[in-house]
């Protein structure tokens, strides 16, 4: 990675050329939008693991690579990017879909979404144990599984949903597989961070953009502001401080994945808005400025470019991407589809900027 400096007169550049990143948790969802999704994650990044919560969700292999095509089909071809695709795990997934998936060598994870716990999640898993003899085929052909790690009763407190699953699920469900690659996604609290950092080579986990820049109050600042509103929600200041921790830490069990879910403004601002950040259009851009508030640029590209690489046992990229410091707008919407949909930090300053 490559940090420059230059002074010419009064104006101070900054640049920083990084490998390109890759993003190891996208939603893109289906068919027209594409277009409007797609290139923003594409310009970016050569690789993201796409998220098979579709109506319906992709629960084979089949579906997936039908996914893939329709993937590729939207993306300018001189972006050059690759879609890595995962199934839906449902209590029925069969043990040789796995097989199916490994050899159709364009599948690489699987997907546990508890039933009722976020989006098109109503299809997923209501009792991991339903799942042991796929995920006995998971650990064999060494494909990661990627779990929302939240539990889903309803009188369990939102805020303590994450603690409560690495509790009931994770625990049991790696002493069961102990060589199951496990990706515990989008993690959100100190406890996830200390639960990671206590296993071993097959735990890992990703962090979004929004999890490292805000604590919980930027839900209720000033009134209910629903571009704030993800799954799992957004926590207390030292959640957020021990996640900017494990970002900047250079540890490899940490790597990039934005969660970038994109809702339709008006899906958003609504009596029952939908769960979602929309962060692809400026994904990397905001990573940066975590890792520059932080003093730690120097650690952005291992968090970003190689851990997930490495943790999925795939190359590394050898493309570059230069970012430079500079203030710049945020849109207040995109297009999509036939309205519109507001990114994260819409309207406001950005100190990065890729060039
Ligand atoms: O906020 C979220 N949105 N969390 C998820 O887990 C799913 C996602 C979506 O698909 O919109
Ligand atoms: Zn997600």
């Amino acid at each position: 990675m490559i940090i420059i400096t230059q002074q010419c007169k009064t104006l101070k550049i900054m640049q920083i050329t990084l490998t390109r990143p890759d993003d190891w948790h996208l939603h893109v969802r289906d068919n027209d939008a594409l277009k409007y999704t797609v290139p923003f994650t594409a310009r970016q990044f050569a690789r993201a693991i796409i998220m098979p919560n579709l109506t319906p969700p992709n629960i084979t292999s089949q579906q997936a690579l039908a996914y893939r095509e329709r993937i590729l089909l939207a993306c300018p071809p001189e972006l050059n990017f690759q879609p890595l695709m995962t199934l839906y795990l449902t209590d029925n997934t069969p043990a040789d879909e796995i097989r199916k998936a490994k050899q159709s060598g364009h599948i690489v994870a699987v997907k546990l979404y508890p039933a009722g716990a976020t989006t098109n999640s109503d299809a997923g898993v209501t009792d991991i144990t339903k799942c042991y003899e796929t995920l006995k085929a998971l650990q064999k052909y060494d494909m990661p599984l990627l779990v929302h790690g939240e539990v889903t009763d309803p009188d369990v407190d939102i805020f303590d949903r994450e603690k409560q699953f690495i509790e009931k699920v994770l625990i049991p469900t790696r002493k069961a597989f102990p060589e199951l690659k496990i990706v515990f996604e989008h993690i959100t609290t100190k406890d996830a961070v200390d639960y990671v950092l206590a296993e071993d080579k097959f735990t890992a986990a990703t962090i979004t953009p929004q999890h490292l820049l805000y604590n919980r109050n930027a839900i209720f600042k000033g009134g209910i502001r629903p571009h704030y509103y993800c799954l799992p929600v957004l926590k207390r200041e030292e959640h957020r401080v021990a996640l900017n921790n494990a970002a900047i830490s250079g540890n490899p069990k940490f790597f990039l994945g934005t969660d970038s879910a994109p809702h339709a403004q008006n899906k958003k601002e609504a009596a029952c808005g939908c769960a979602g950040i929309f962060s692809a259009p400026l994904a990397i851009e905001l990573y940066a400025r975590v890792f520059d508030a932080n003093n730690a640029l120097d650690k952005l590209e291992g968090f970003a470019s190689f851990y997930g690489a490495d943790f999925y046992a795939l190359n590394r990229n050898t493309q570059t991407i230069t970012l430079q410091k500079k203030n710049w707008t945020v849109p207040d919407h995109y297009p999509f589809l036939d309205g519109t949909i507001v990114p994260l930090h819409a309207g406001e300053t950005e100190s990065w900027q890729l060039i």
